[in-house]
C-alpha cells in the first residue's frame, strides 16, 4: 500500500474540505420523508423559464467547446455595469473565482484577512494557495472593519469581505466601506463578495438606505474586485456561473488562471437569458423581503434571537445543540444549516423560502423545539 500523504504538501494535507448543505436526495434517503431544502441559500423559484429555454437550445450544440472567454456574456455584463469588458472575468461560479484569486495572489508566507464566521470558502481558497488566513473577531455579528484594517500587515495581499455576510446576513454600509478603503495599503486588494447583492439592494431601497457603491470603485480603478453570482437571485446555482469586476490587468491574470473551458456553453446561455428576465429576479427578491419579515417576527415571538437579514437567509441563535435540532428538523422534512462548522454550534441558518415552505419550516421547528423542551 502506498502512503500518498508523503507526496502531498503539508498545506494541502491539512486542508479542511467544504461541507455543503445536505442535498434533497441524501436527506430524503436518510430520513425517509419528503423534504424541503432551506439549507444552501438557493432561490425557491427555480431558474427563469427563459434560461431553461436557452439551455435547451444550446444543448444541441454541445459537441462544441464553449467560448473560453464567455465573450457575449462578458460584454453584456460590462454594458450593464458600465465598465469595460476587460474589467470583467466570467468563471464557473464565484467560488471558483475565489480559488483563482487566492492562487494568483497568495503563496507561502503571504496572507489574506477576513472576519470569523464568514463565507466558509475563504479559508479553503487561502490555504489551498499556501497562504495563511487571518480571521478577526466580529463586531455586532458582522465585519469589524477597524479590526480588519489593524490585522493587515506587509505580507497581506487580500481582504475578503462578504457583503451581506454569510451566515450572519449582516451588512457593511457604503460609508464605512469608503473609510476602510482609505486605510488599506497599496499592496492589498479588497475582494467585495456581493453574492447576495440583489436581495440587499431590495432591502436597502425598502429601508430607505444605501446598499453599496462597489461598482464605482471598479470604475475608478481602485484595488477592489467585486464578485457576483448567478447562483442566488437568478436561480442558476446548479449550472455554475459567476463573475468578477475589477482592474483590467488583474482580471487578465485571473482569466489565465481559470481552468480552460470551465464555464460551459449551457451556463453562458443560461446567464445571458437570466439577465434579460428581470421579472423573475424581482419575484425572488420581493418574496424574500416579505418572507424575511414574516420569518424573523415569528422566530422572535418564539423567543429566539434572530439577526435582521440583508440576504436570503436568517441567522437564528437557539441556545442549544444546533446539529441535533437540524437532524430532528430533517426527520420532519425540512433541511436547514446548523452552524457548528462556522464556530456557532448553537445557531442555525434558514434559507428564506416561499410562504408555504416557511410555514412548513415553522411548524416543524415548533414541534422539534417543544419536544426538546419536554426532554
Ligand atoms: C458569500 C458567498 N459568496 C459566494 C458564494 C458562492 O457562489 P457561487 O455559487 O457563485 O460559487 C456563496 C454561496 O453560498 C456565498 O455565500
Amino acid at each position: 500500500m502506498s502512503d500518498f500523504s508523503q507526496w502531498v504538501p503539508e498545506h494541502i494535507r491539512t486542508l479542511g474540505g467544504y461541507t455543503p448543505g445536505k442535498s434533497l436526495r441524501q436527506a430524503q434517503r436518510e430520513s425517509r420523508v419528503n423534504c424541503i431544502k432551506l439549507a444552501s441559500n438557493e432561490t425557491p423559484f427555480g431558474p427563469s423559464p427563459r434560461a431553461v429555454q436557452a439551455m435547451q437550445a444550446v444543448l444541441r450544440e454541445c459537441n462544441f467547446y464553449p467560448d473560453n472567454d464567455a465573450g457575449e456574456l462578458r460584454e453584456k455584463l460590462a454594458e450593464r455595469h458600465h465598465v469595460e469588458p476587460e474589467q470583467v472575468v466570467v468563471t464557473a461560479g464565484s467560488t471558483s473565482l475565489l480559488g483563482i484569486i487566492a492562487r494568483t495572489l497568495l503563496s507561502p508566507g503571504l496572507n489574506a484577512v477576513t472576519s470569523e464566521r464568514s463565507f466558509i470558502v475563504y479559508p479553503i481558497a487561502t490555504k489551498a494557495a499556501g497562504g495563511q488566513l487571518i480571521e478577526v473577531p466580529m463586531r455586532d455579528n458582522g465585519f469589524d472593519l477597524d479590526a480588519l484594517a489593524a490585522a493587515i500587515d506587509h505580507n497581506t495581499r487580500l481582504v475578503f469581505i462578504a457583503n451581506p455576510n454569510n451566515p450572519t446576513g449582516t451588512l457593511v454600509g457604503p460609508d464605512a466601506l469608503d473609510r476602510f478603503l482609505e486605510k488599506v495599503p497599496e499592496h492589498v486588494i479588497v475582494i467585495l463578495d456581493e453574492a447576495y447583492c440583489d436581495f440587499a439592494q431590495h432591502f436597502a431601497t425598502a429601508r430607505g438606505t444605501k446598499y453599496s457603491h462597489s461598482l464605482d470603485y471598479v470604475r475608478d480603478g481602485r484595488k477592489v474586485v467585486v464578485l457576483r453570482t448567478f447562483s442566488k437571485a437568478h436561480g442558476l446555482a446548479g449550472v455554475r456561473v459567476g463573475y468578477g469586476l475589477g482592474p483590467a490587468e488583474l482580471m487578465s491574470y485571473f482569466a489565465r488562471m481559470r481552468t480552460t473551458f470551465s464555464v460551459s456553453s449551457v451556463a453562458q446561455a443560461a446567464a445571458l437569458a437570466a439577465l434579460e428576465d428581470e421579472a423573475h429576479t424581482r419575484k425572488a427578491v420581493v418574496n424574500n423581503s416579505e418572507q424575511a419579515d414574516w420569518l424573523v417576527r415569528r422566530l422572535a415571538e418564539l423567543g429566539y434571537r434572530v439577526l435582521p437579514t440583508w440576504a436570503n437567509f436568517v441567522y437564528c441563535e437557539l441556545g442549544e445543540d444546533a446539529a441535533a435540532v437540524a437532524k430532528n428538523l430533517q426527520n420532519e422534512g425540512v433541511i436547514i444549516r446548523p452552524l457548528g462548522p462556522w464556530g456557532a454550534p448553537t445557531a442555525i441558518r434558514i434559507t428564506i423560502g416561499t410562504p408555504e415552505q416557511n410555514q412548513t419550516f415553522l411548524k416543524a421547528f415548533k414541534k422539534v423545539m417543544e419536544k426538546a423542551a419536554v426532554r
